[in-house]
């Protein structure tokens, strides 16, 4: 794998990158009340690479969500890079998705429709970006990557770590401070989930890049900072 391209700009997200208060994320269906997340308190300094672990339903997907702003906290306080989740309008929080977080998914989430590069260049695009800035970017991401000759190929033209390793580099469009990664080697077998979880490391350590990462996999291990187990909402002592 080449270095890494230098356009990937060291963020300034100050040096608490994570805090949590009480977090907690209630989701109210029909009578019934699920507490997925349970009175959370999380510290994470820029930096640092956090494995989440627990079982299916322990809510990790639900944390992963919140820290994106993908989802609203039901009480408690969030900041994350220095943006207070509690308030703010739908407007500031579609800013806040497109700039500061990048998001990785088991499923991969490609439009189907469109080519590796333009799946990549699409939130560049969407956060107001010049089309040829953000187009060289994502070539520049893609080579990294080892996609420099599949960039007119459409995402089921791709093997499953292809496709993960475009959903990287779509993530990092915009040069995110947090990388949000959820199983992100689910669906990938053992050669390309180790290359996908190297990937993650090196952005971690060679650009300060939070990384905060559900898996169940042990290959996260070697690359943590920080492991959070939950179980029922709540992280595990
Ligand atoms: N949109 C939702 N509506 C209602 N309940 C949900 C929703 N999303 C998750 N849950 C519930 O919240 C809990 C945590 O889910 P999740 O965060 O997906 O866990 P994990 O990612 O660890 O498997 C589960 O009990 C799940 O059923
Ligand atoms: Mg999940």
């Amino acid at each position: 794998m080449s270095a890494p391209p230098a356009a990937i700009a060291p963020p300034d997200a100050g040096r608490l990158s994570i805090r949590a208060r009480h977090l907690t994320r209630i989701y109210t269906v029909g009578s019934v009340q699920v507490s997925a997340i349970d009175g959370i308190n999380l510290s994470v300094t820029r930096g640092q690479f956090v494995v989440l672990k627990g079982d299916s339903g322990s809510g990790k997907s639900t944390l992963l969500s919140l820290l994106a702003g993908l989802d609203r906290l039901t009480t408690g306080e969030l900041t994350v890079a220095g943006r207070n989740l509690n308030q703010g309008s739908e407007a500031e929080l579609t800013d806040f998705r497109r700039h500061t977080v990048g998001m990785v998914f088991q499923a991969f989430n490609l439009l189907p429709t469109l080519t590796v590069l333009e799946n990549v260049c699409l939130p560049g695009l969407l956060a107001g970006r010049g089309y040829h800035t953000v187009r060289a970017k994502a070539r520049e991401l893609l080579e990294w990557l080892g996609l420099g000759d599949r960039l007119g190929h459409q995402p089921s033209q791709l093997s499953g770590g292809e496709m993960q390793r475009t959903a990287i580099a779509r993530a990092l469009i915009n040069d995110p401070a947090i990388v949000l990664a959820d199983e992100p080697t689910g669906n990938l077998d053992s050669r390309n989930a180790r290359t996908v979880m190297a990937l993650l490391a090196d952005l971690n350590r060679r650009f300060e890049r939070t990384v905060v990462i559900a898996t169940h996999s042990d290959l996260a291990d070697a690359y943590a900072t920080m492991v959070l187990r939950l179980q029922d909402g709540r992280v595990a002592t």
